[in-house]
């Protein structure tokens, strides 16, 4: 039987992971529910520090109630502020997951008087820059994409959108369609560095009286954002009497038809060859993918094209769109990028706020970091939605606040495993992520949330 003496000296040689590893087992209950959120993620972030460090010393063991105590008082941490307490645990959370694992082995006497007097540390890592004004540069140097370049991709992507509609309207003028038109980030001025992909919103006309929209909720898969699309007034207006009669499968409009057909139709039957030649560019279907999807190719610049069939009704959009195992073949996935976009346009022309450009610099920072690939627009869009309810203050000044309040908040929703759409609460946006993929993106913010230079330095 070890004395508690020799635990203790077991701990020190643990270092820092131990020292965190008690401040986590302590703070739940000095921190309180408000700082529940960051402290699973800490959690996990302390689990992974100790992985890394291979293992705790006294690996199963549960420290009794005395020695945390006697620790609490070694850290000098007996009532401390909540506030000072965080503080002390995302430092020696960063420093320990930024130090080599030997370091953290070896120097543990250092490591723990670092602890000890975080004040002494933040002084020393006082930038020369504010945290707005590095903001401010990252905008410049990584978001900010050349005018030219835009409006030469703006311009080829016209054409062939024209040349489509044209294709259809003279080969297919029976095929009830919309006006096409092209969407994306391109397309709404939130275009990141280089442009790589556009959207074609391919709209599907169908008559309002013969179609009725079947929220997820109430079809047999109850995932919110999955709908069906159901035929009706049979009895008065009978099949055959719209177009669209010819793709029903058991009274509902099949997604998976009306796919087969125009994936034939603008993949197979187009001559893209011919097509690319007039516009002076090489245009070939993307085969063999589950998305209608075109690559434009013009000297060394390289550009997709992601064809998207959308319905709308009431105000309702919904698209074809894969969705992974969902193994039915009548859902349409709804879609609320436009309401999302307009609705942050909207704020920010009110209030000369910086919404988008906060949008826009999260989305560089994501396409830069293999961890946070996965944070789609859409996630980060209804995060700032959401704390544009909160927060009112949205202007450059406010820049640098807003920024780790994105942070918090989006480490917040990971925890919960639930983003809720700013359109509809009952959609849960990080439904598509595994849990594995919400660890990474959760742990890798959680680290910027201690942090947040670290997500600026490229
Ligand atoms: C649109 O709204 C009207 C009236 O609110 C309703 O009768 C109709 O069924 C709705 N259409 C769809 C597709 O849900
Ligand atoms: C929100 O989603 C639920 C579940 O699919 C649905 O019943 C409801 O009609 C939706 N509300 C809106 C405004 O789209
Ligand atoms: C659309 O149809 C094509 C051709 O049949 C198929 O390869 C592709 O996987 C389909 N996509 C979806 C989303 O069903």
């Amino acid at each position: 039987m070890e004395s508690t003496v020799q635990k203790r000296g077991k701990r020190r040689e643990d270092g820092l992971g131990t020292a965190v590893d008690f401040l986590l087992a302590n703070a739940r209950l000095v921190l309180g529910v408000g700082g529940a959120a960051m402290l699973g993620i800490a959690t996990l972030a302390v689990k992974r520090l100790m992985d890394r460090a291979g293992g705790p010393a006294d690996g199963d063991e549960k420290p009794d109630q005395k020695s945390i105590t006697e620790s609490w008082e070694e850290l000098g941490l007996v009532g401390a502020s909540p506030k000072l307490l965080r503080k002390e645990l995302e430092s020696a959370v960063m420093k320990a997951t930024s130090t080599p694992i030997k370091m953290v082995k070896r120097q543990d006497s250092k490591q723990s008087a670092t602890v000890k007097s975080p004040k002494l540390k933040l002084k020393k890592v006082q930038l020369i820059l504010t945290l707005q004004e590095k903001i401010l540069q990252y905008h410049q140097t990584h978001v900010t994409a050349a005018a030219e370049e835009l409006s030469r991709v703006k311009q080829q992507a016209t054409a062939i959108c024209t040349e489509m509609q044209q294709f259809f309207r003279n080969k297919h003028p029976d095929v009830p369609l919309g006006e096409m038109n092209l969407g994306g980030s391109l397309f709404h001025d939130l275009q990141v560095t280089t442009v790589s992909h556009v959207c074609l919103l391919l709209p599907l006309s169908i008559e309002e009286k013969l179609w009725n929209f079947i929220p997820g909720d109430q079809t047999i898969l109850n995932i919110p954002q999955l709908w069906l699309v159901r035929r009706t007034s049979l009895e008065y207006f009978p099949r055959g009497s719209s177009y669209w009669d010819r793709f029903t499968v058991g009274g509902y409009l099949s997604s998976k038809l009306v796919n087969d057909t125009l994936y034939k139709t603008v993949m197979e039957l187009m001559n893209w060859p011919s097509i690319g030649s007039m516009l002076d560019c090489i245009i070939r279907p993307v085969m063999g993918n589950r998305e209608l999807k075109l690559e434009v190719q013009k000297e060394q610049r390289q550009l997709f094209i992601n064809i998207l069939p959308t319905i709308t009704m009431n105000n309702t959009v919904l698209i074809l769109q894969e969705r992974e195992n969902d193994g039915f073949e009548n859902l349409w996935c709804q879609s609320f990028y436009t309401a999302e976009n307009t609705k942050l346009q909207d704020l920010d022309t009110s209030d000369q706020g910086f919404r988008r450009c906060c949008l826009k610099i999260f989305k560089a920072i994501c396409k830069g970091n293999p961890a946070l690939k996965k944070l789609t627009s859409s996630h980060l869009a209804n995060t700032i939605l959401h704390l544009s309810d909160a927060e009112s203050g949205w202007t450059e000044t406010d820049l640098a606040d807003r920024f780790q309040q994105i942070v918090r908040t989006l480490v917040g929703y990971l925890e919960e495993g639930f983003l809720p759409s700013y359109f509809n609460a009952s959609v849960n946006l990080l439904s598509d992520l595994s849990e594995e993929d919400i660890d990474e993106i959760g742990y890798t913010l959680y680290c910027a949330s201690c942090d947040p230079d670290f997500l600026l330095q490229r």
